[in-house]
C-alpha cells in the first residue's frame, strides 16, 4: 500500500503517518524528520536544509527529490510506505508519478487531512518533538507519559525551531501557495480522500482505517 499523506503543516500528518505505518507493517518516510535529523547530525545536507526551514520555506526540490526516490528503492519500501510531507510541491509530485510509472506503480491514497489555519497555531506552539526517533506529542492533546521524555526512545522532546508563530504564518502561507494544487493534482489521479483533521487523534485514524480497510 503506497500513500501520500497531504495537509497543511500541524494537520496530524506525522501523528496519523505514524499509526498508519505501526497497522499496516511499512514504513513512514518524513522528509521533515530525514531533514531534523541531518540537523541534528550536522551533516552538509542538514545546513543547507536548516537555511530554508528555519524560515518556513521549502527546500529546493533538487535536494528533496532524490532522496525520496532513493528512499522508496529500499527493501523495506517494497511493500508499500507512507510518505509524510513529500510530494509538496507539483515538481515534486511529478518526480514521484515519474520515478513509480517506470516500475509500473502507483500511488493507491493521496489522505488530506483538512484542519483551518486557525487550528493550527495552537497545535504547533503545544506540539513537544522528538528528534532522535521523530515522534510527536502535544502538551494538552497527546502528553508524553513523562514530561519532556519520549514515550518511544526516551530521549528529549523539544519545541521544532519553526514551530514559533511567526515562522508558522510562513508555513502555512507556502502550503497554500505550493502544496494545496496537490489536492487537485491528486483528485485528478482519482486517489484523493479527505479525513477531517479537527476530530481527536484517534477518531481521525478510524476514519483513515474505514478508508484503507482492514
Ligand atoms: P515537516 O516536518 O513535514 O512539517 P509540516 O508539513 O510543516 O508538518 P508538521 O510536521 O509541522 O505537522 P504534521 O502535519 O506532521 O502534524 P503533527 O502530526 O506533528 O516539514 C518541516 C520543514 O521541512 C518544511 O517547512 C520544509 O522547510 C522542509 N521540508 C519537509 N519536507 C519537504 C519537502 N518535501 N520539500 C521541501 N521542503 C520540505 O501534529 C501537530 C501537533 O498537533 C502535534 O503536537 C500533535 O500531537 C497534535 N495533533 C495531531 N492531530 C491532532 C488532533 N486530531 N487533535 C489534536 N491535536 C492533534
Ligand atoms: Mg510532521
Amino acid at each position: 500500500m503506497k500513500i501520500v499523506m497531504l495537509g497543511a503543516p500541524g494537520a496530524g500528518k506525522g501523528t496519523q503517518a505514524k499509526q498508519i505505518a505501526d497497522t499496516y507493517g511499512i514504513p513512514h518516510i518524513s522528509t521533515g524528520d530525514i531533514f531534523r535529523a541531518n540537523i541534528k547530525n550536522g551533516t552538509e545536507l542538514g545546513r543547507k536544509a536548516k537555511e530554508y526551514m528555519d524560515k518556513g520555506l521549502l527546500v529546493p526540490d533538487e535536494l528533496t527529490c532524490d532522496l525520496v526516490v532513493d528512499r522508496i528503492s529500499q527493501p523495506d519500501a517494497e511493500k508499500g510506505y507512507v510518505l509524510d510531507g513529500f510530494p509538496r510541491t507539483i515538481p515534486q509530485a511529478e518526480a514521484l508519478t515519474n520515478a513509480l510509472e517506470a516500475r509500473h506503480e502507483k500511488i493507491d491514497y493521496a489522505i488530506d487531512i483538512e484542519v483551518p489555519d486557525e487550528n493550527i497555531i495552537r497545535r504547533m506552539s503545544g506540539r513537544r518533538a522528538c528528534l532522535t526517533c521523530g515522534a510527536t506529542f502535544h502538551t494538552e492533546f497527546a502528553p508524553p507519559k513523562v514530561e519532556g521524555v519520549c514515550d518511544v526512545c526516551g530521549d528529549k522532546l523539544v519545541l521544532r525551531e519553526d514551530d514559533k508563530p511567526e515562522t508558522v504564518a510562513n508555513r502555512l502561507s507556502v502550503y497554500h501557495e505550493q502544496t494545496q494544487p496537490l489536492i487537485d493534482y491528486y483528485t485528478g489521479k482519482g486517489v484523493l480522500v479527505e479525513v477531517d483533521g479537527t476530530l481527536d487523534i484517534d477518531v481521525v485514524f478510524e476514519k483513515i482505517r474505514e478508508i484503507l480497510g482492514a
